[in-house]
């Protein structure tokens, strides 16, 4: 079924997870010189040999270009996989970009959680700020969408807590705010678009087994 001649593409979130996706690649032997140069503002990239095509996309739209089969495979954080709720397989665990989806807030905030009150939530990711309160605590909030500096919030009075991503906790402790309850645990994670991962199994699902191993090999 699969044909020799049809590239893989691989849609890669921009920044640092694409960076260290091809690290990775590099480990299976799966190179893209092109991609390094980080002055390029050129956005696909191709390996004539291995039939395979690499683009740079926004996160968000990372599950989308895999639902859609525009990208065969893609690479995104977990977090971006919650809130886009696009279909995909999901297909590997990649191990790095960890961190963790927490309520953060002023220390005081703690009781209102506790006590279940009304209370205002600022976060870039409203969908999974949703579900948490609604479905996970029973909790009626008003969720306020933000695109970013979301720690903001409580500090210029938008807000009593943020949903927000925390890796090292430095920007929450340089302005006053702590994690309060924790949503879940994050990381880069690999997807697959349906269709592709049938007519091309055999193709995916060798560089999948390789990543493992790749990965085995680093813990
Ligand atoms: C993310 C996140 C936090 C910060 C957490 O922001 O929203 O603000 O990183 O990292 P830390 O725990 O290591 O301090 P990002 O840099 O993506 O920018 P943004 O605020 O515009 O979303």
């Amino acid at each position: 079924m699969s044909d020799e001649n049809r590239y893989l593409t691989f849609a890669l979130g921009k920044g640092r997870l694409a960076e260290k996706t091809l690290e990775l690649m590099e480990e299976i032997g799966i190179t893209c010189r092109e991609m390094k140069n980080k002055e390029s503002r050129k956005l696909i990239f191709v390996n004539e040999d291995l039939k395979l095509k690499f683009f740079l996309a926004k996160g968000p739209d990372v599950p989308t270009y895999v639902e859609y089969g525009a990208a065969d495979i893609g690479v995104v954080g977990k977090d971006t996989l919650l809130e886009e709720g696009r279909r995909a397989y999901e297909v590997l665990d990649l191990g790095f970009g960890k961190c963790r989806m927490c309520v953060c807030g002023p220390k005081e905030a703690g009781d209102l959680l506790k006590n279940h009150k009304m209370i205002r939530v600022a976060t870039k990711y409203p969908v999974i700020a949703k579900d948490y309160f609604y479905h996970r605590k029973h909790q009626t909030v008003d969720i306020i969408k933000l695109n970013g500096s979301v720690e903001l919030g409580p500090i210029v009075g938008l807000s009593d807590v943020i949903v927000d991503i925390v890796e090292t906790g430095t920007t929450l402790r340089e302005n006053g705010l702590e994690v309060l309850e924790e949503i879940c645990p994050l990381s880069a994670r690999m997807i697959v678009n349906q269709v592709s991962m049938q007519m091309e199994s055999k193709r995916i699902n060798d560089i999948i087994s390789r990543l493992k191993e790749a990965l085995q090999k680093r813990a």
